[in-house]
């Protein structure tokens, strides 16, 4: 784990959020999609407590962030900083997603805010040469990832409310149609990778049980999504029932295996 200074060299407005460009070249490099980084929002020893983010973007000197509206003072912080800042960062915390030598379908599947964290693996996958397949969920179209966010040859798929129940589109989706006339995502990939609120993973795992029958070890990946106060092991702020027991998300994750996060 690095702590490091970074230098605010970007601000762009991205729907309601706004996505900030941090250059800092070690941390960059040290990164892996689905790592996290712990951002102190303050000058001097305010705010104590630093906030976490999970970039949305990495390559060889910077990475990106996401500050998502709300009220948050450490985010408001952020959001005012004028370009130029030293920001100090604390990273990588914990596992990240590892897609393996030997997978050729990549499938990765998001919903709300936690799904902008895939934007680094989409990334990294496509360039290795790999078929990506994207799998969105969002309240509305306007919280979506923008198509032209994403490389030209990713599959875009994109579920909002729209009328229709999305509990179905998602079966449709990942399993199939009911009909058989078109198969599923989870059928074609060797691997997916997620990222959304927990109560959604009970519904992937379903959805992978329905396909594959079990739910195999490395098929599938998802990121825990929660916030860390030290990211070292050292506070067990961030204990939760994981993995068969009580355990630090950031060091046991906060990526892990499906099979570890629904029972
Ligand atoms: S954040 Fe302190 S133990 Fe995980």
């Amino acid at each position: 784990m690095l702590q490091t200074t970074a230098t605010l060299i970007a601000r762009t407005t991205s729907g309601p959020a706004q996505e900030l460009t941090l250059h800092a070249p070690e941390l960059a490099r040290a990164l892996a999609p689905g790592q996290a980084v712990l951002v102190k929002t303050g000058w001097g020893l305010e705010p104590y407590l630093r906030r976490t983010f999970y970039p949305v973007a990495i390559d060889d000197e910077t990475w990106a962030l996401r500050v998502p509206p709300g009220g948050d003072w450490g985010h408001a912080w952020l959001r005012a900083a004028p370009l130029g800042t030293q920001v100090d960062c604390l990273g990588p915390v914990g596992v990240g997603f590892l897609v393996p030598l030997g997978v050729r379908n990549v499938l990765c599947v998001g919903v709300g805010e936690p799904a902008w964290t895939l934007m680094p693996a989409v990334a990294q996958t496509e360039a290795r040469g790999l078929s990506v397949a994207l799998a969105l969920e969002a309240r509305t179209p306007r919280e979506l990832i923008p198509t032209q966010r994403l490389p030209a040859a990713v599959e875009y798929h994109a579920i909002t409310a729209d009328g229709r129940r999305i509990e179905g589109q998602w079966a449709e989706l990942l399993s199939g149609a009911a009909s058989g006339s078109r198969p599923g995502l989870l059928g074609w990939a060797d691997v997916v990778v997620a990222a959304a609120p927990l109560t959604f993973y009970g519904h992937l795992a379903a959805a992978v049980r329905a396909v594959r029958y079990e739910i195999s070890r490395g098929f599938t990946q998802v990121l825990y999504p929660t916030s860390f106060l030290c990211g070292t092991g050292a506070c067990h702020a961030c204990v939760a029932d994981v993995a068969g027991g009580r355990r630090r998300v950031c060091l046991r994750g906060p990526v892990f295996d499906l099979a570890d996060v629904v029972t």
